[in-house]
């Protein structure tokens, strides 16, 4: 008798997501940062599912990506592993969890080990390379992430599409040479011009993953919250939404405010008998 476990439904993995894309089979992605939400997604049939520091504007309130913490990026990731069984989970490394090798791996280590999760994914292009060796010698799958890399705001200035200038797109296609090389799984291209996306996709042997950056990319990564209209904030232009899941929640809770407070009665007049009040159905 073998004595790996064996379950109904079987994650998808490195092997599996790779042949999918050798058949040219495009990649779907998408954040989830809860169990519930992640629950609906693998039902959905999403491959891979990112836990990503995203998680500090989209869920924590925060304006940028830096103030994320390993604690935070561990305790989501584990709330996705346990609501879901099909999808691939990749946890972000958070802002200061990638500034040498080492430190990356204590990091990657204790993410995986805590969370569950099957993979992280790293900002930065050529300064990555190293610590992307380093993961993967140790087993690690590391998804890269170039292009617009938001743990990099300050020293980038904003967020803007990136690969308008030679210099921009020598860097861009560099790196991702050298992300590959050093046995990057997957690559992330964000807010890349399209074209120079579609040039990178083509010249490497790993999937990469687009968002903002056209549709030649080997699969398309959104965050969740943008995709179903959940947000304080309008979506960034190239998320175009498919729901309006903040409309459902407001109108539900208006009606819900309207059931609770009743309508207002007359001062003296005889209230209404609760055991004749119509049960509302669930
Ligand atoms: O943190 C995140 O959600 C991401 C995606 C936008 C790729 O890195």
């Amino acid at each position: 008798m073998s004595s790996h476990p064996t379950t109904a439904v079987s994650r998808n993995t490195l092997r599996t997501l790779h042949a999918a894309y050798l058949r040219k089979e495009k990649l779907a992605m998408l954040t989830a940062y809860d169990y519930v939400t992640a629950g609906l997604l693998d039902n959905s049939g999403v491959d891979i599912l990112l836990v990503g520091d995203s998680l500090g504007n989209v869920v924590l309130g925060y304006d940028t990506t830096l103030p994320v913490t390993l604690e935070d990026m561990i305790r989501h990731t584990s709330a996705v592993v346990r609501g879901t069984k099909k999808a691939l989970i990749v946890a972000d490394l958070p802002f200061g969890t990638t500034t040498d090798p080492e430190v990356a791996l204590r990091a990657s280590i204790r993410l995986m080990q805590e969370s569950g999760c099957q993979a992280v994914k790293l900002e930065g292009g050529l300064n990555a390379a190293p610590i992307v060796r380093r993961l993967v010698d140790q087993g690690i799958p590391v998804m890269a992430h170039i292009g617009l890399t938001p743990q990099s705001v300050h020293q980038l200035g904003g967020y803007y599409i990136h690969g308008k200038t030679d210099q921009s797109v020598r860097y861009l296609v560099d790196s991702a040479v050298a992300l590959s090389e050093a046995g990057a799984f997957s690559i992330v291209l964000e807010m890349v011009v399209p074209a120079v996306a579609a040039e990178i996709t083509q010249s490497l042997g790993i999937p990469t993953i687009g968002i903002g950056s056209g549709t030649d990319c080997s699969g398309q990564v959104l965050v969740i919250n943008d995709l179903v209209g959940l947000s304080l904030r309008p979506p960034p232009k190239f998320a175009v939404p498919r729901g309006n899941v903040a409309a459902v929640i407001r109108d539900a809770v208006r009606e819900y405010i309207l059931d609770v407070k009743g309508p207002s009665l007359p001062v003296g007049s005889a209230r209404p008998d609760p055991s004749r009040e119509t049960p509302i159905p669930l």
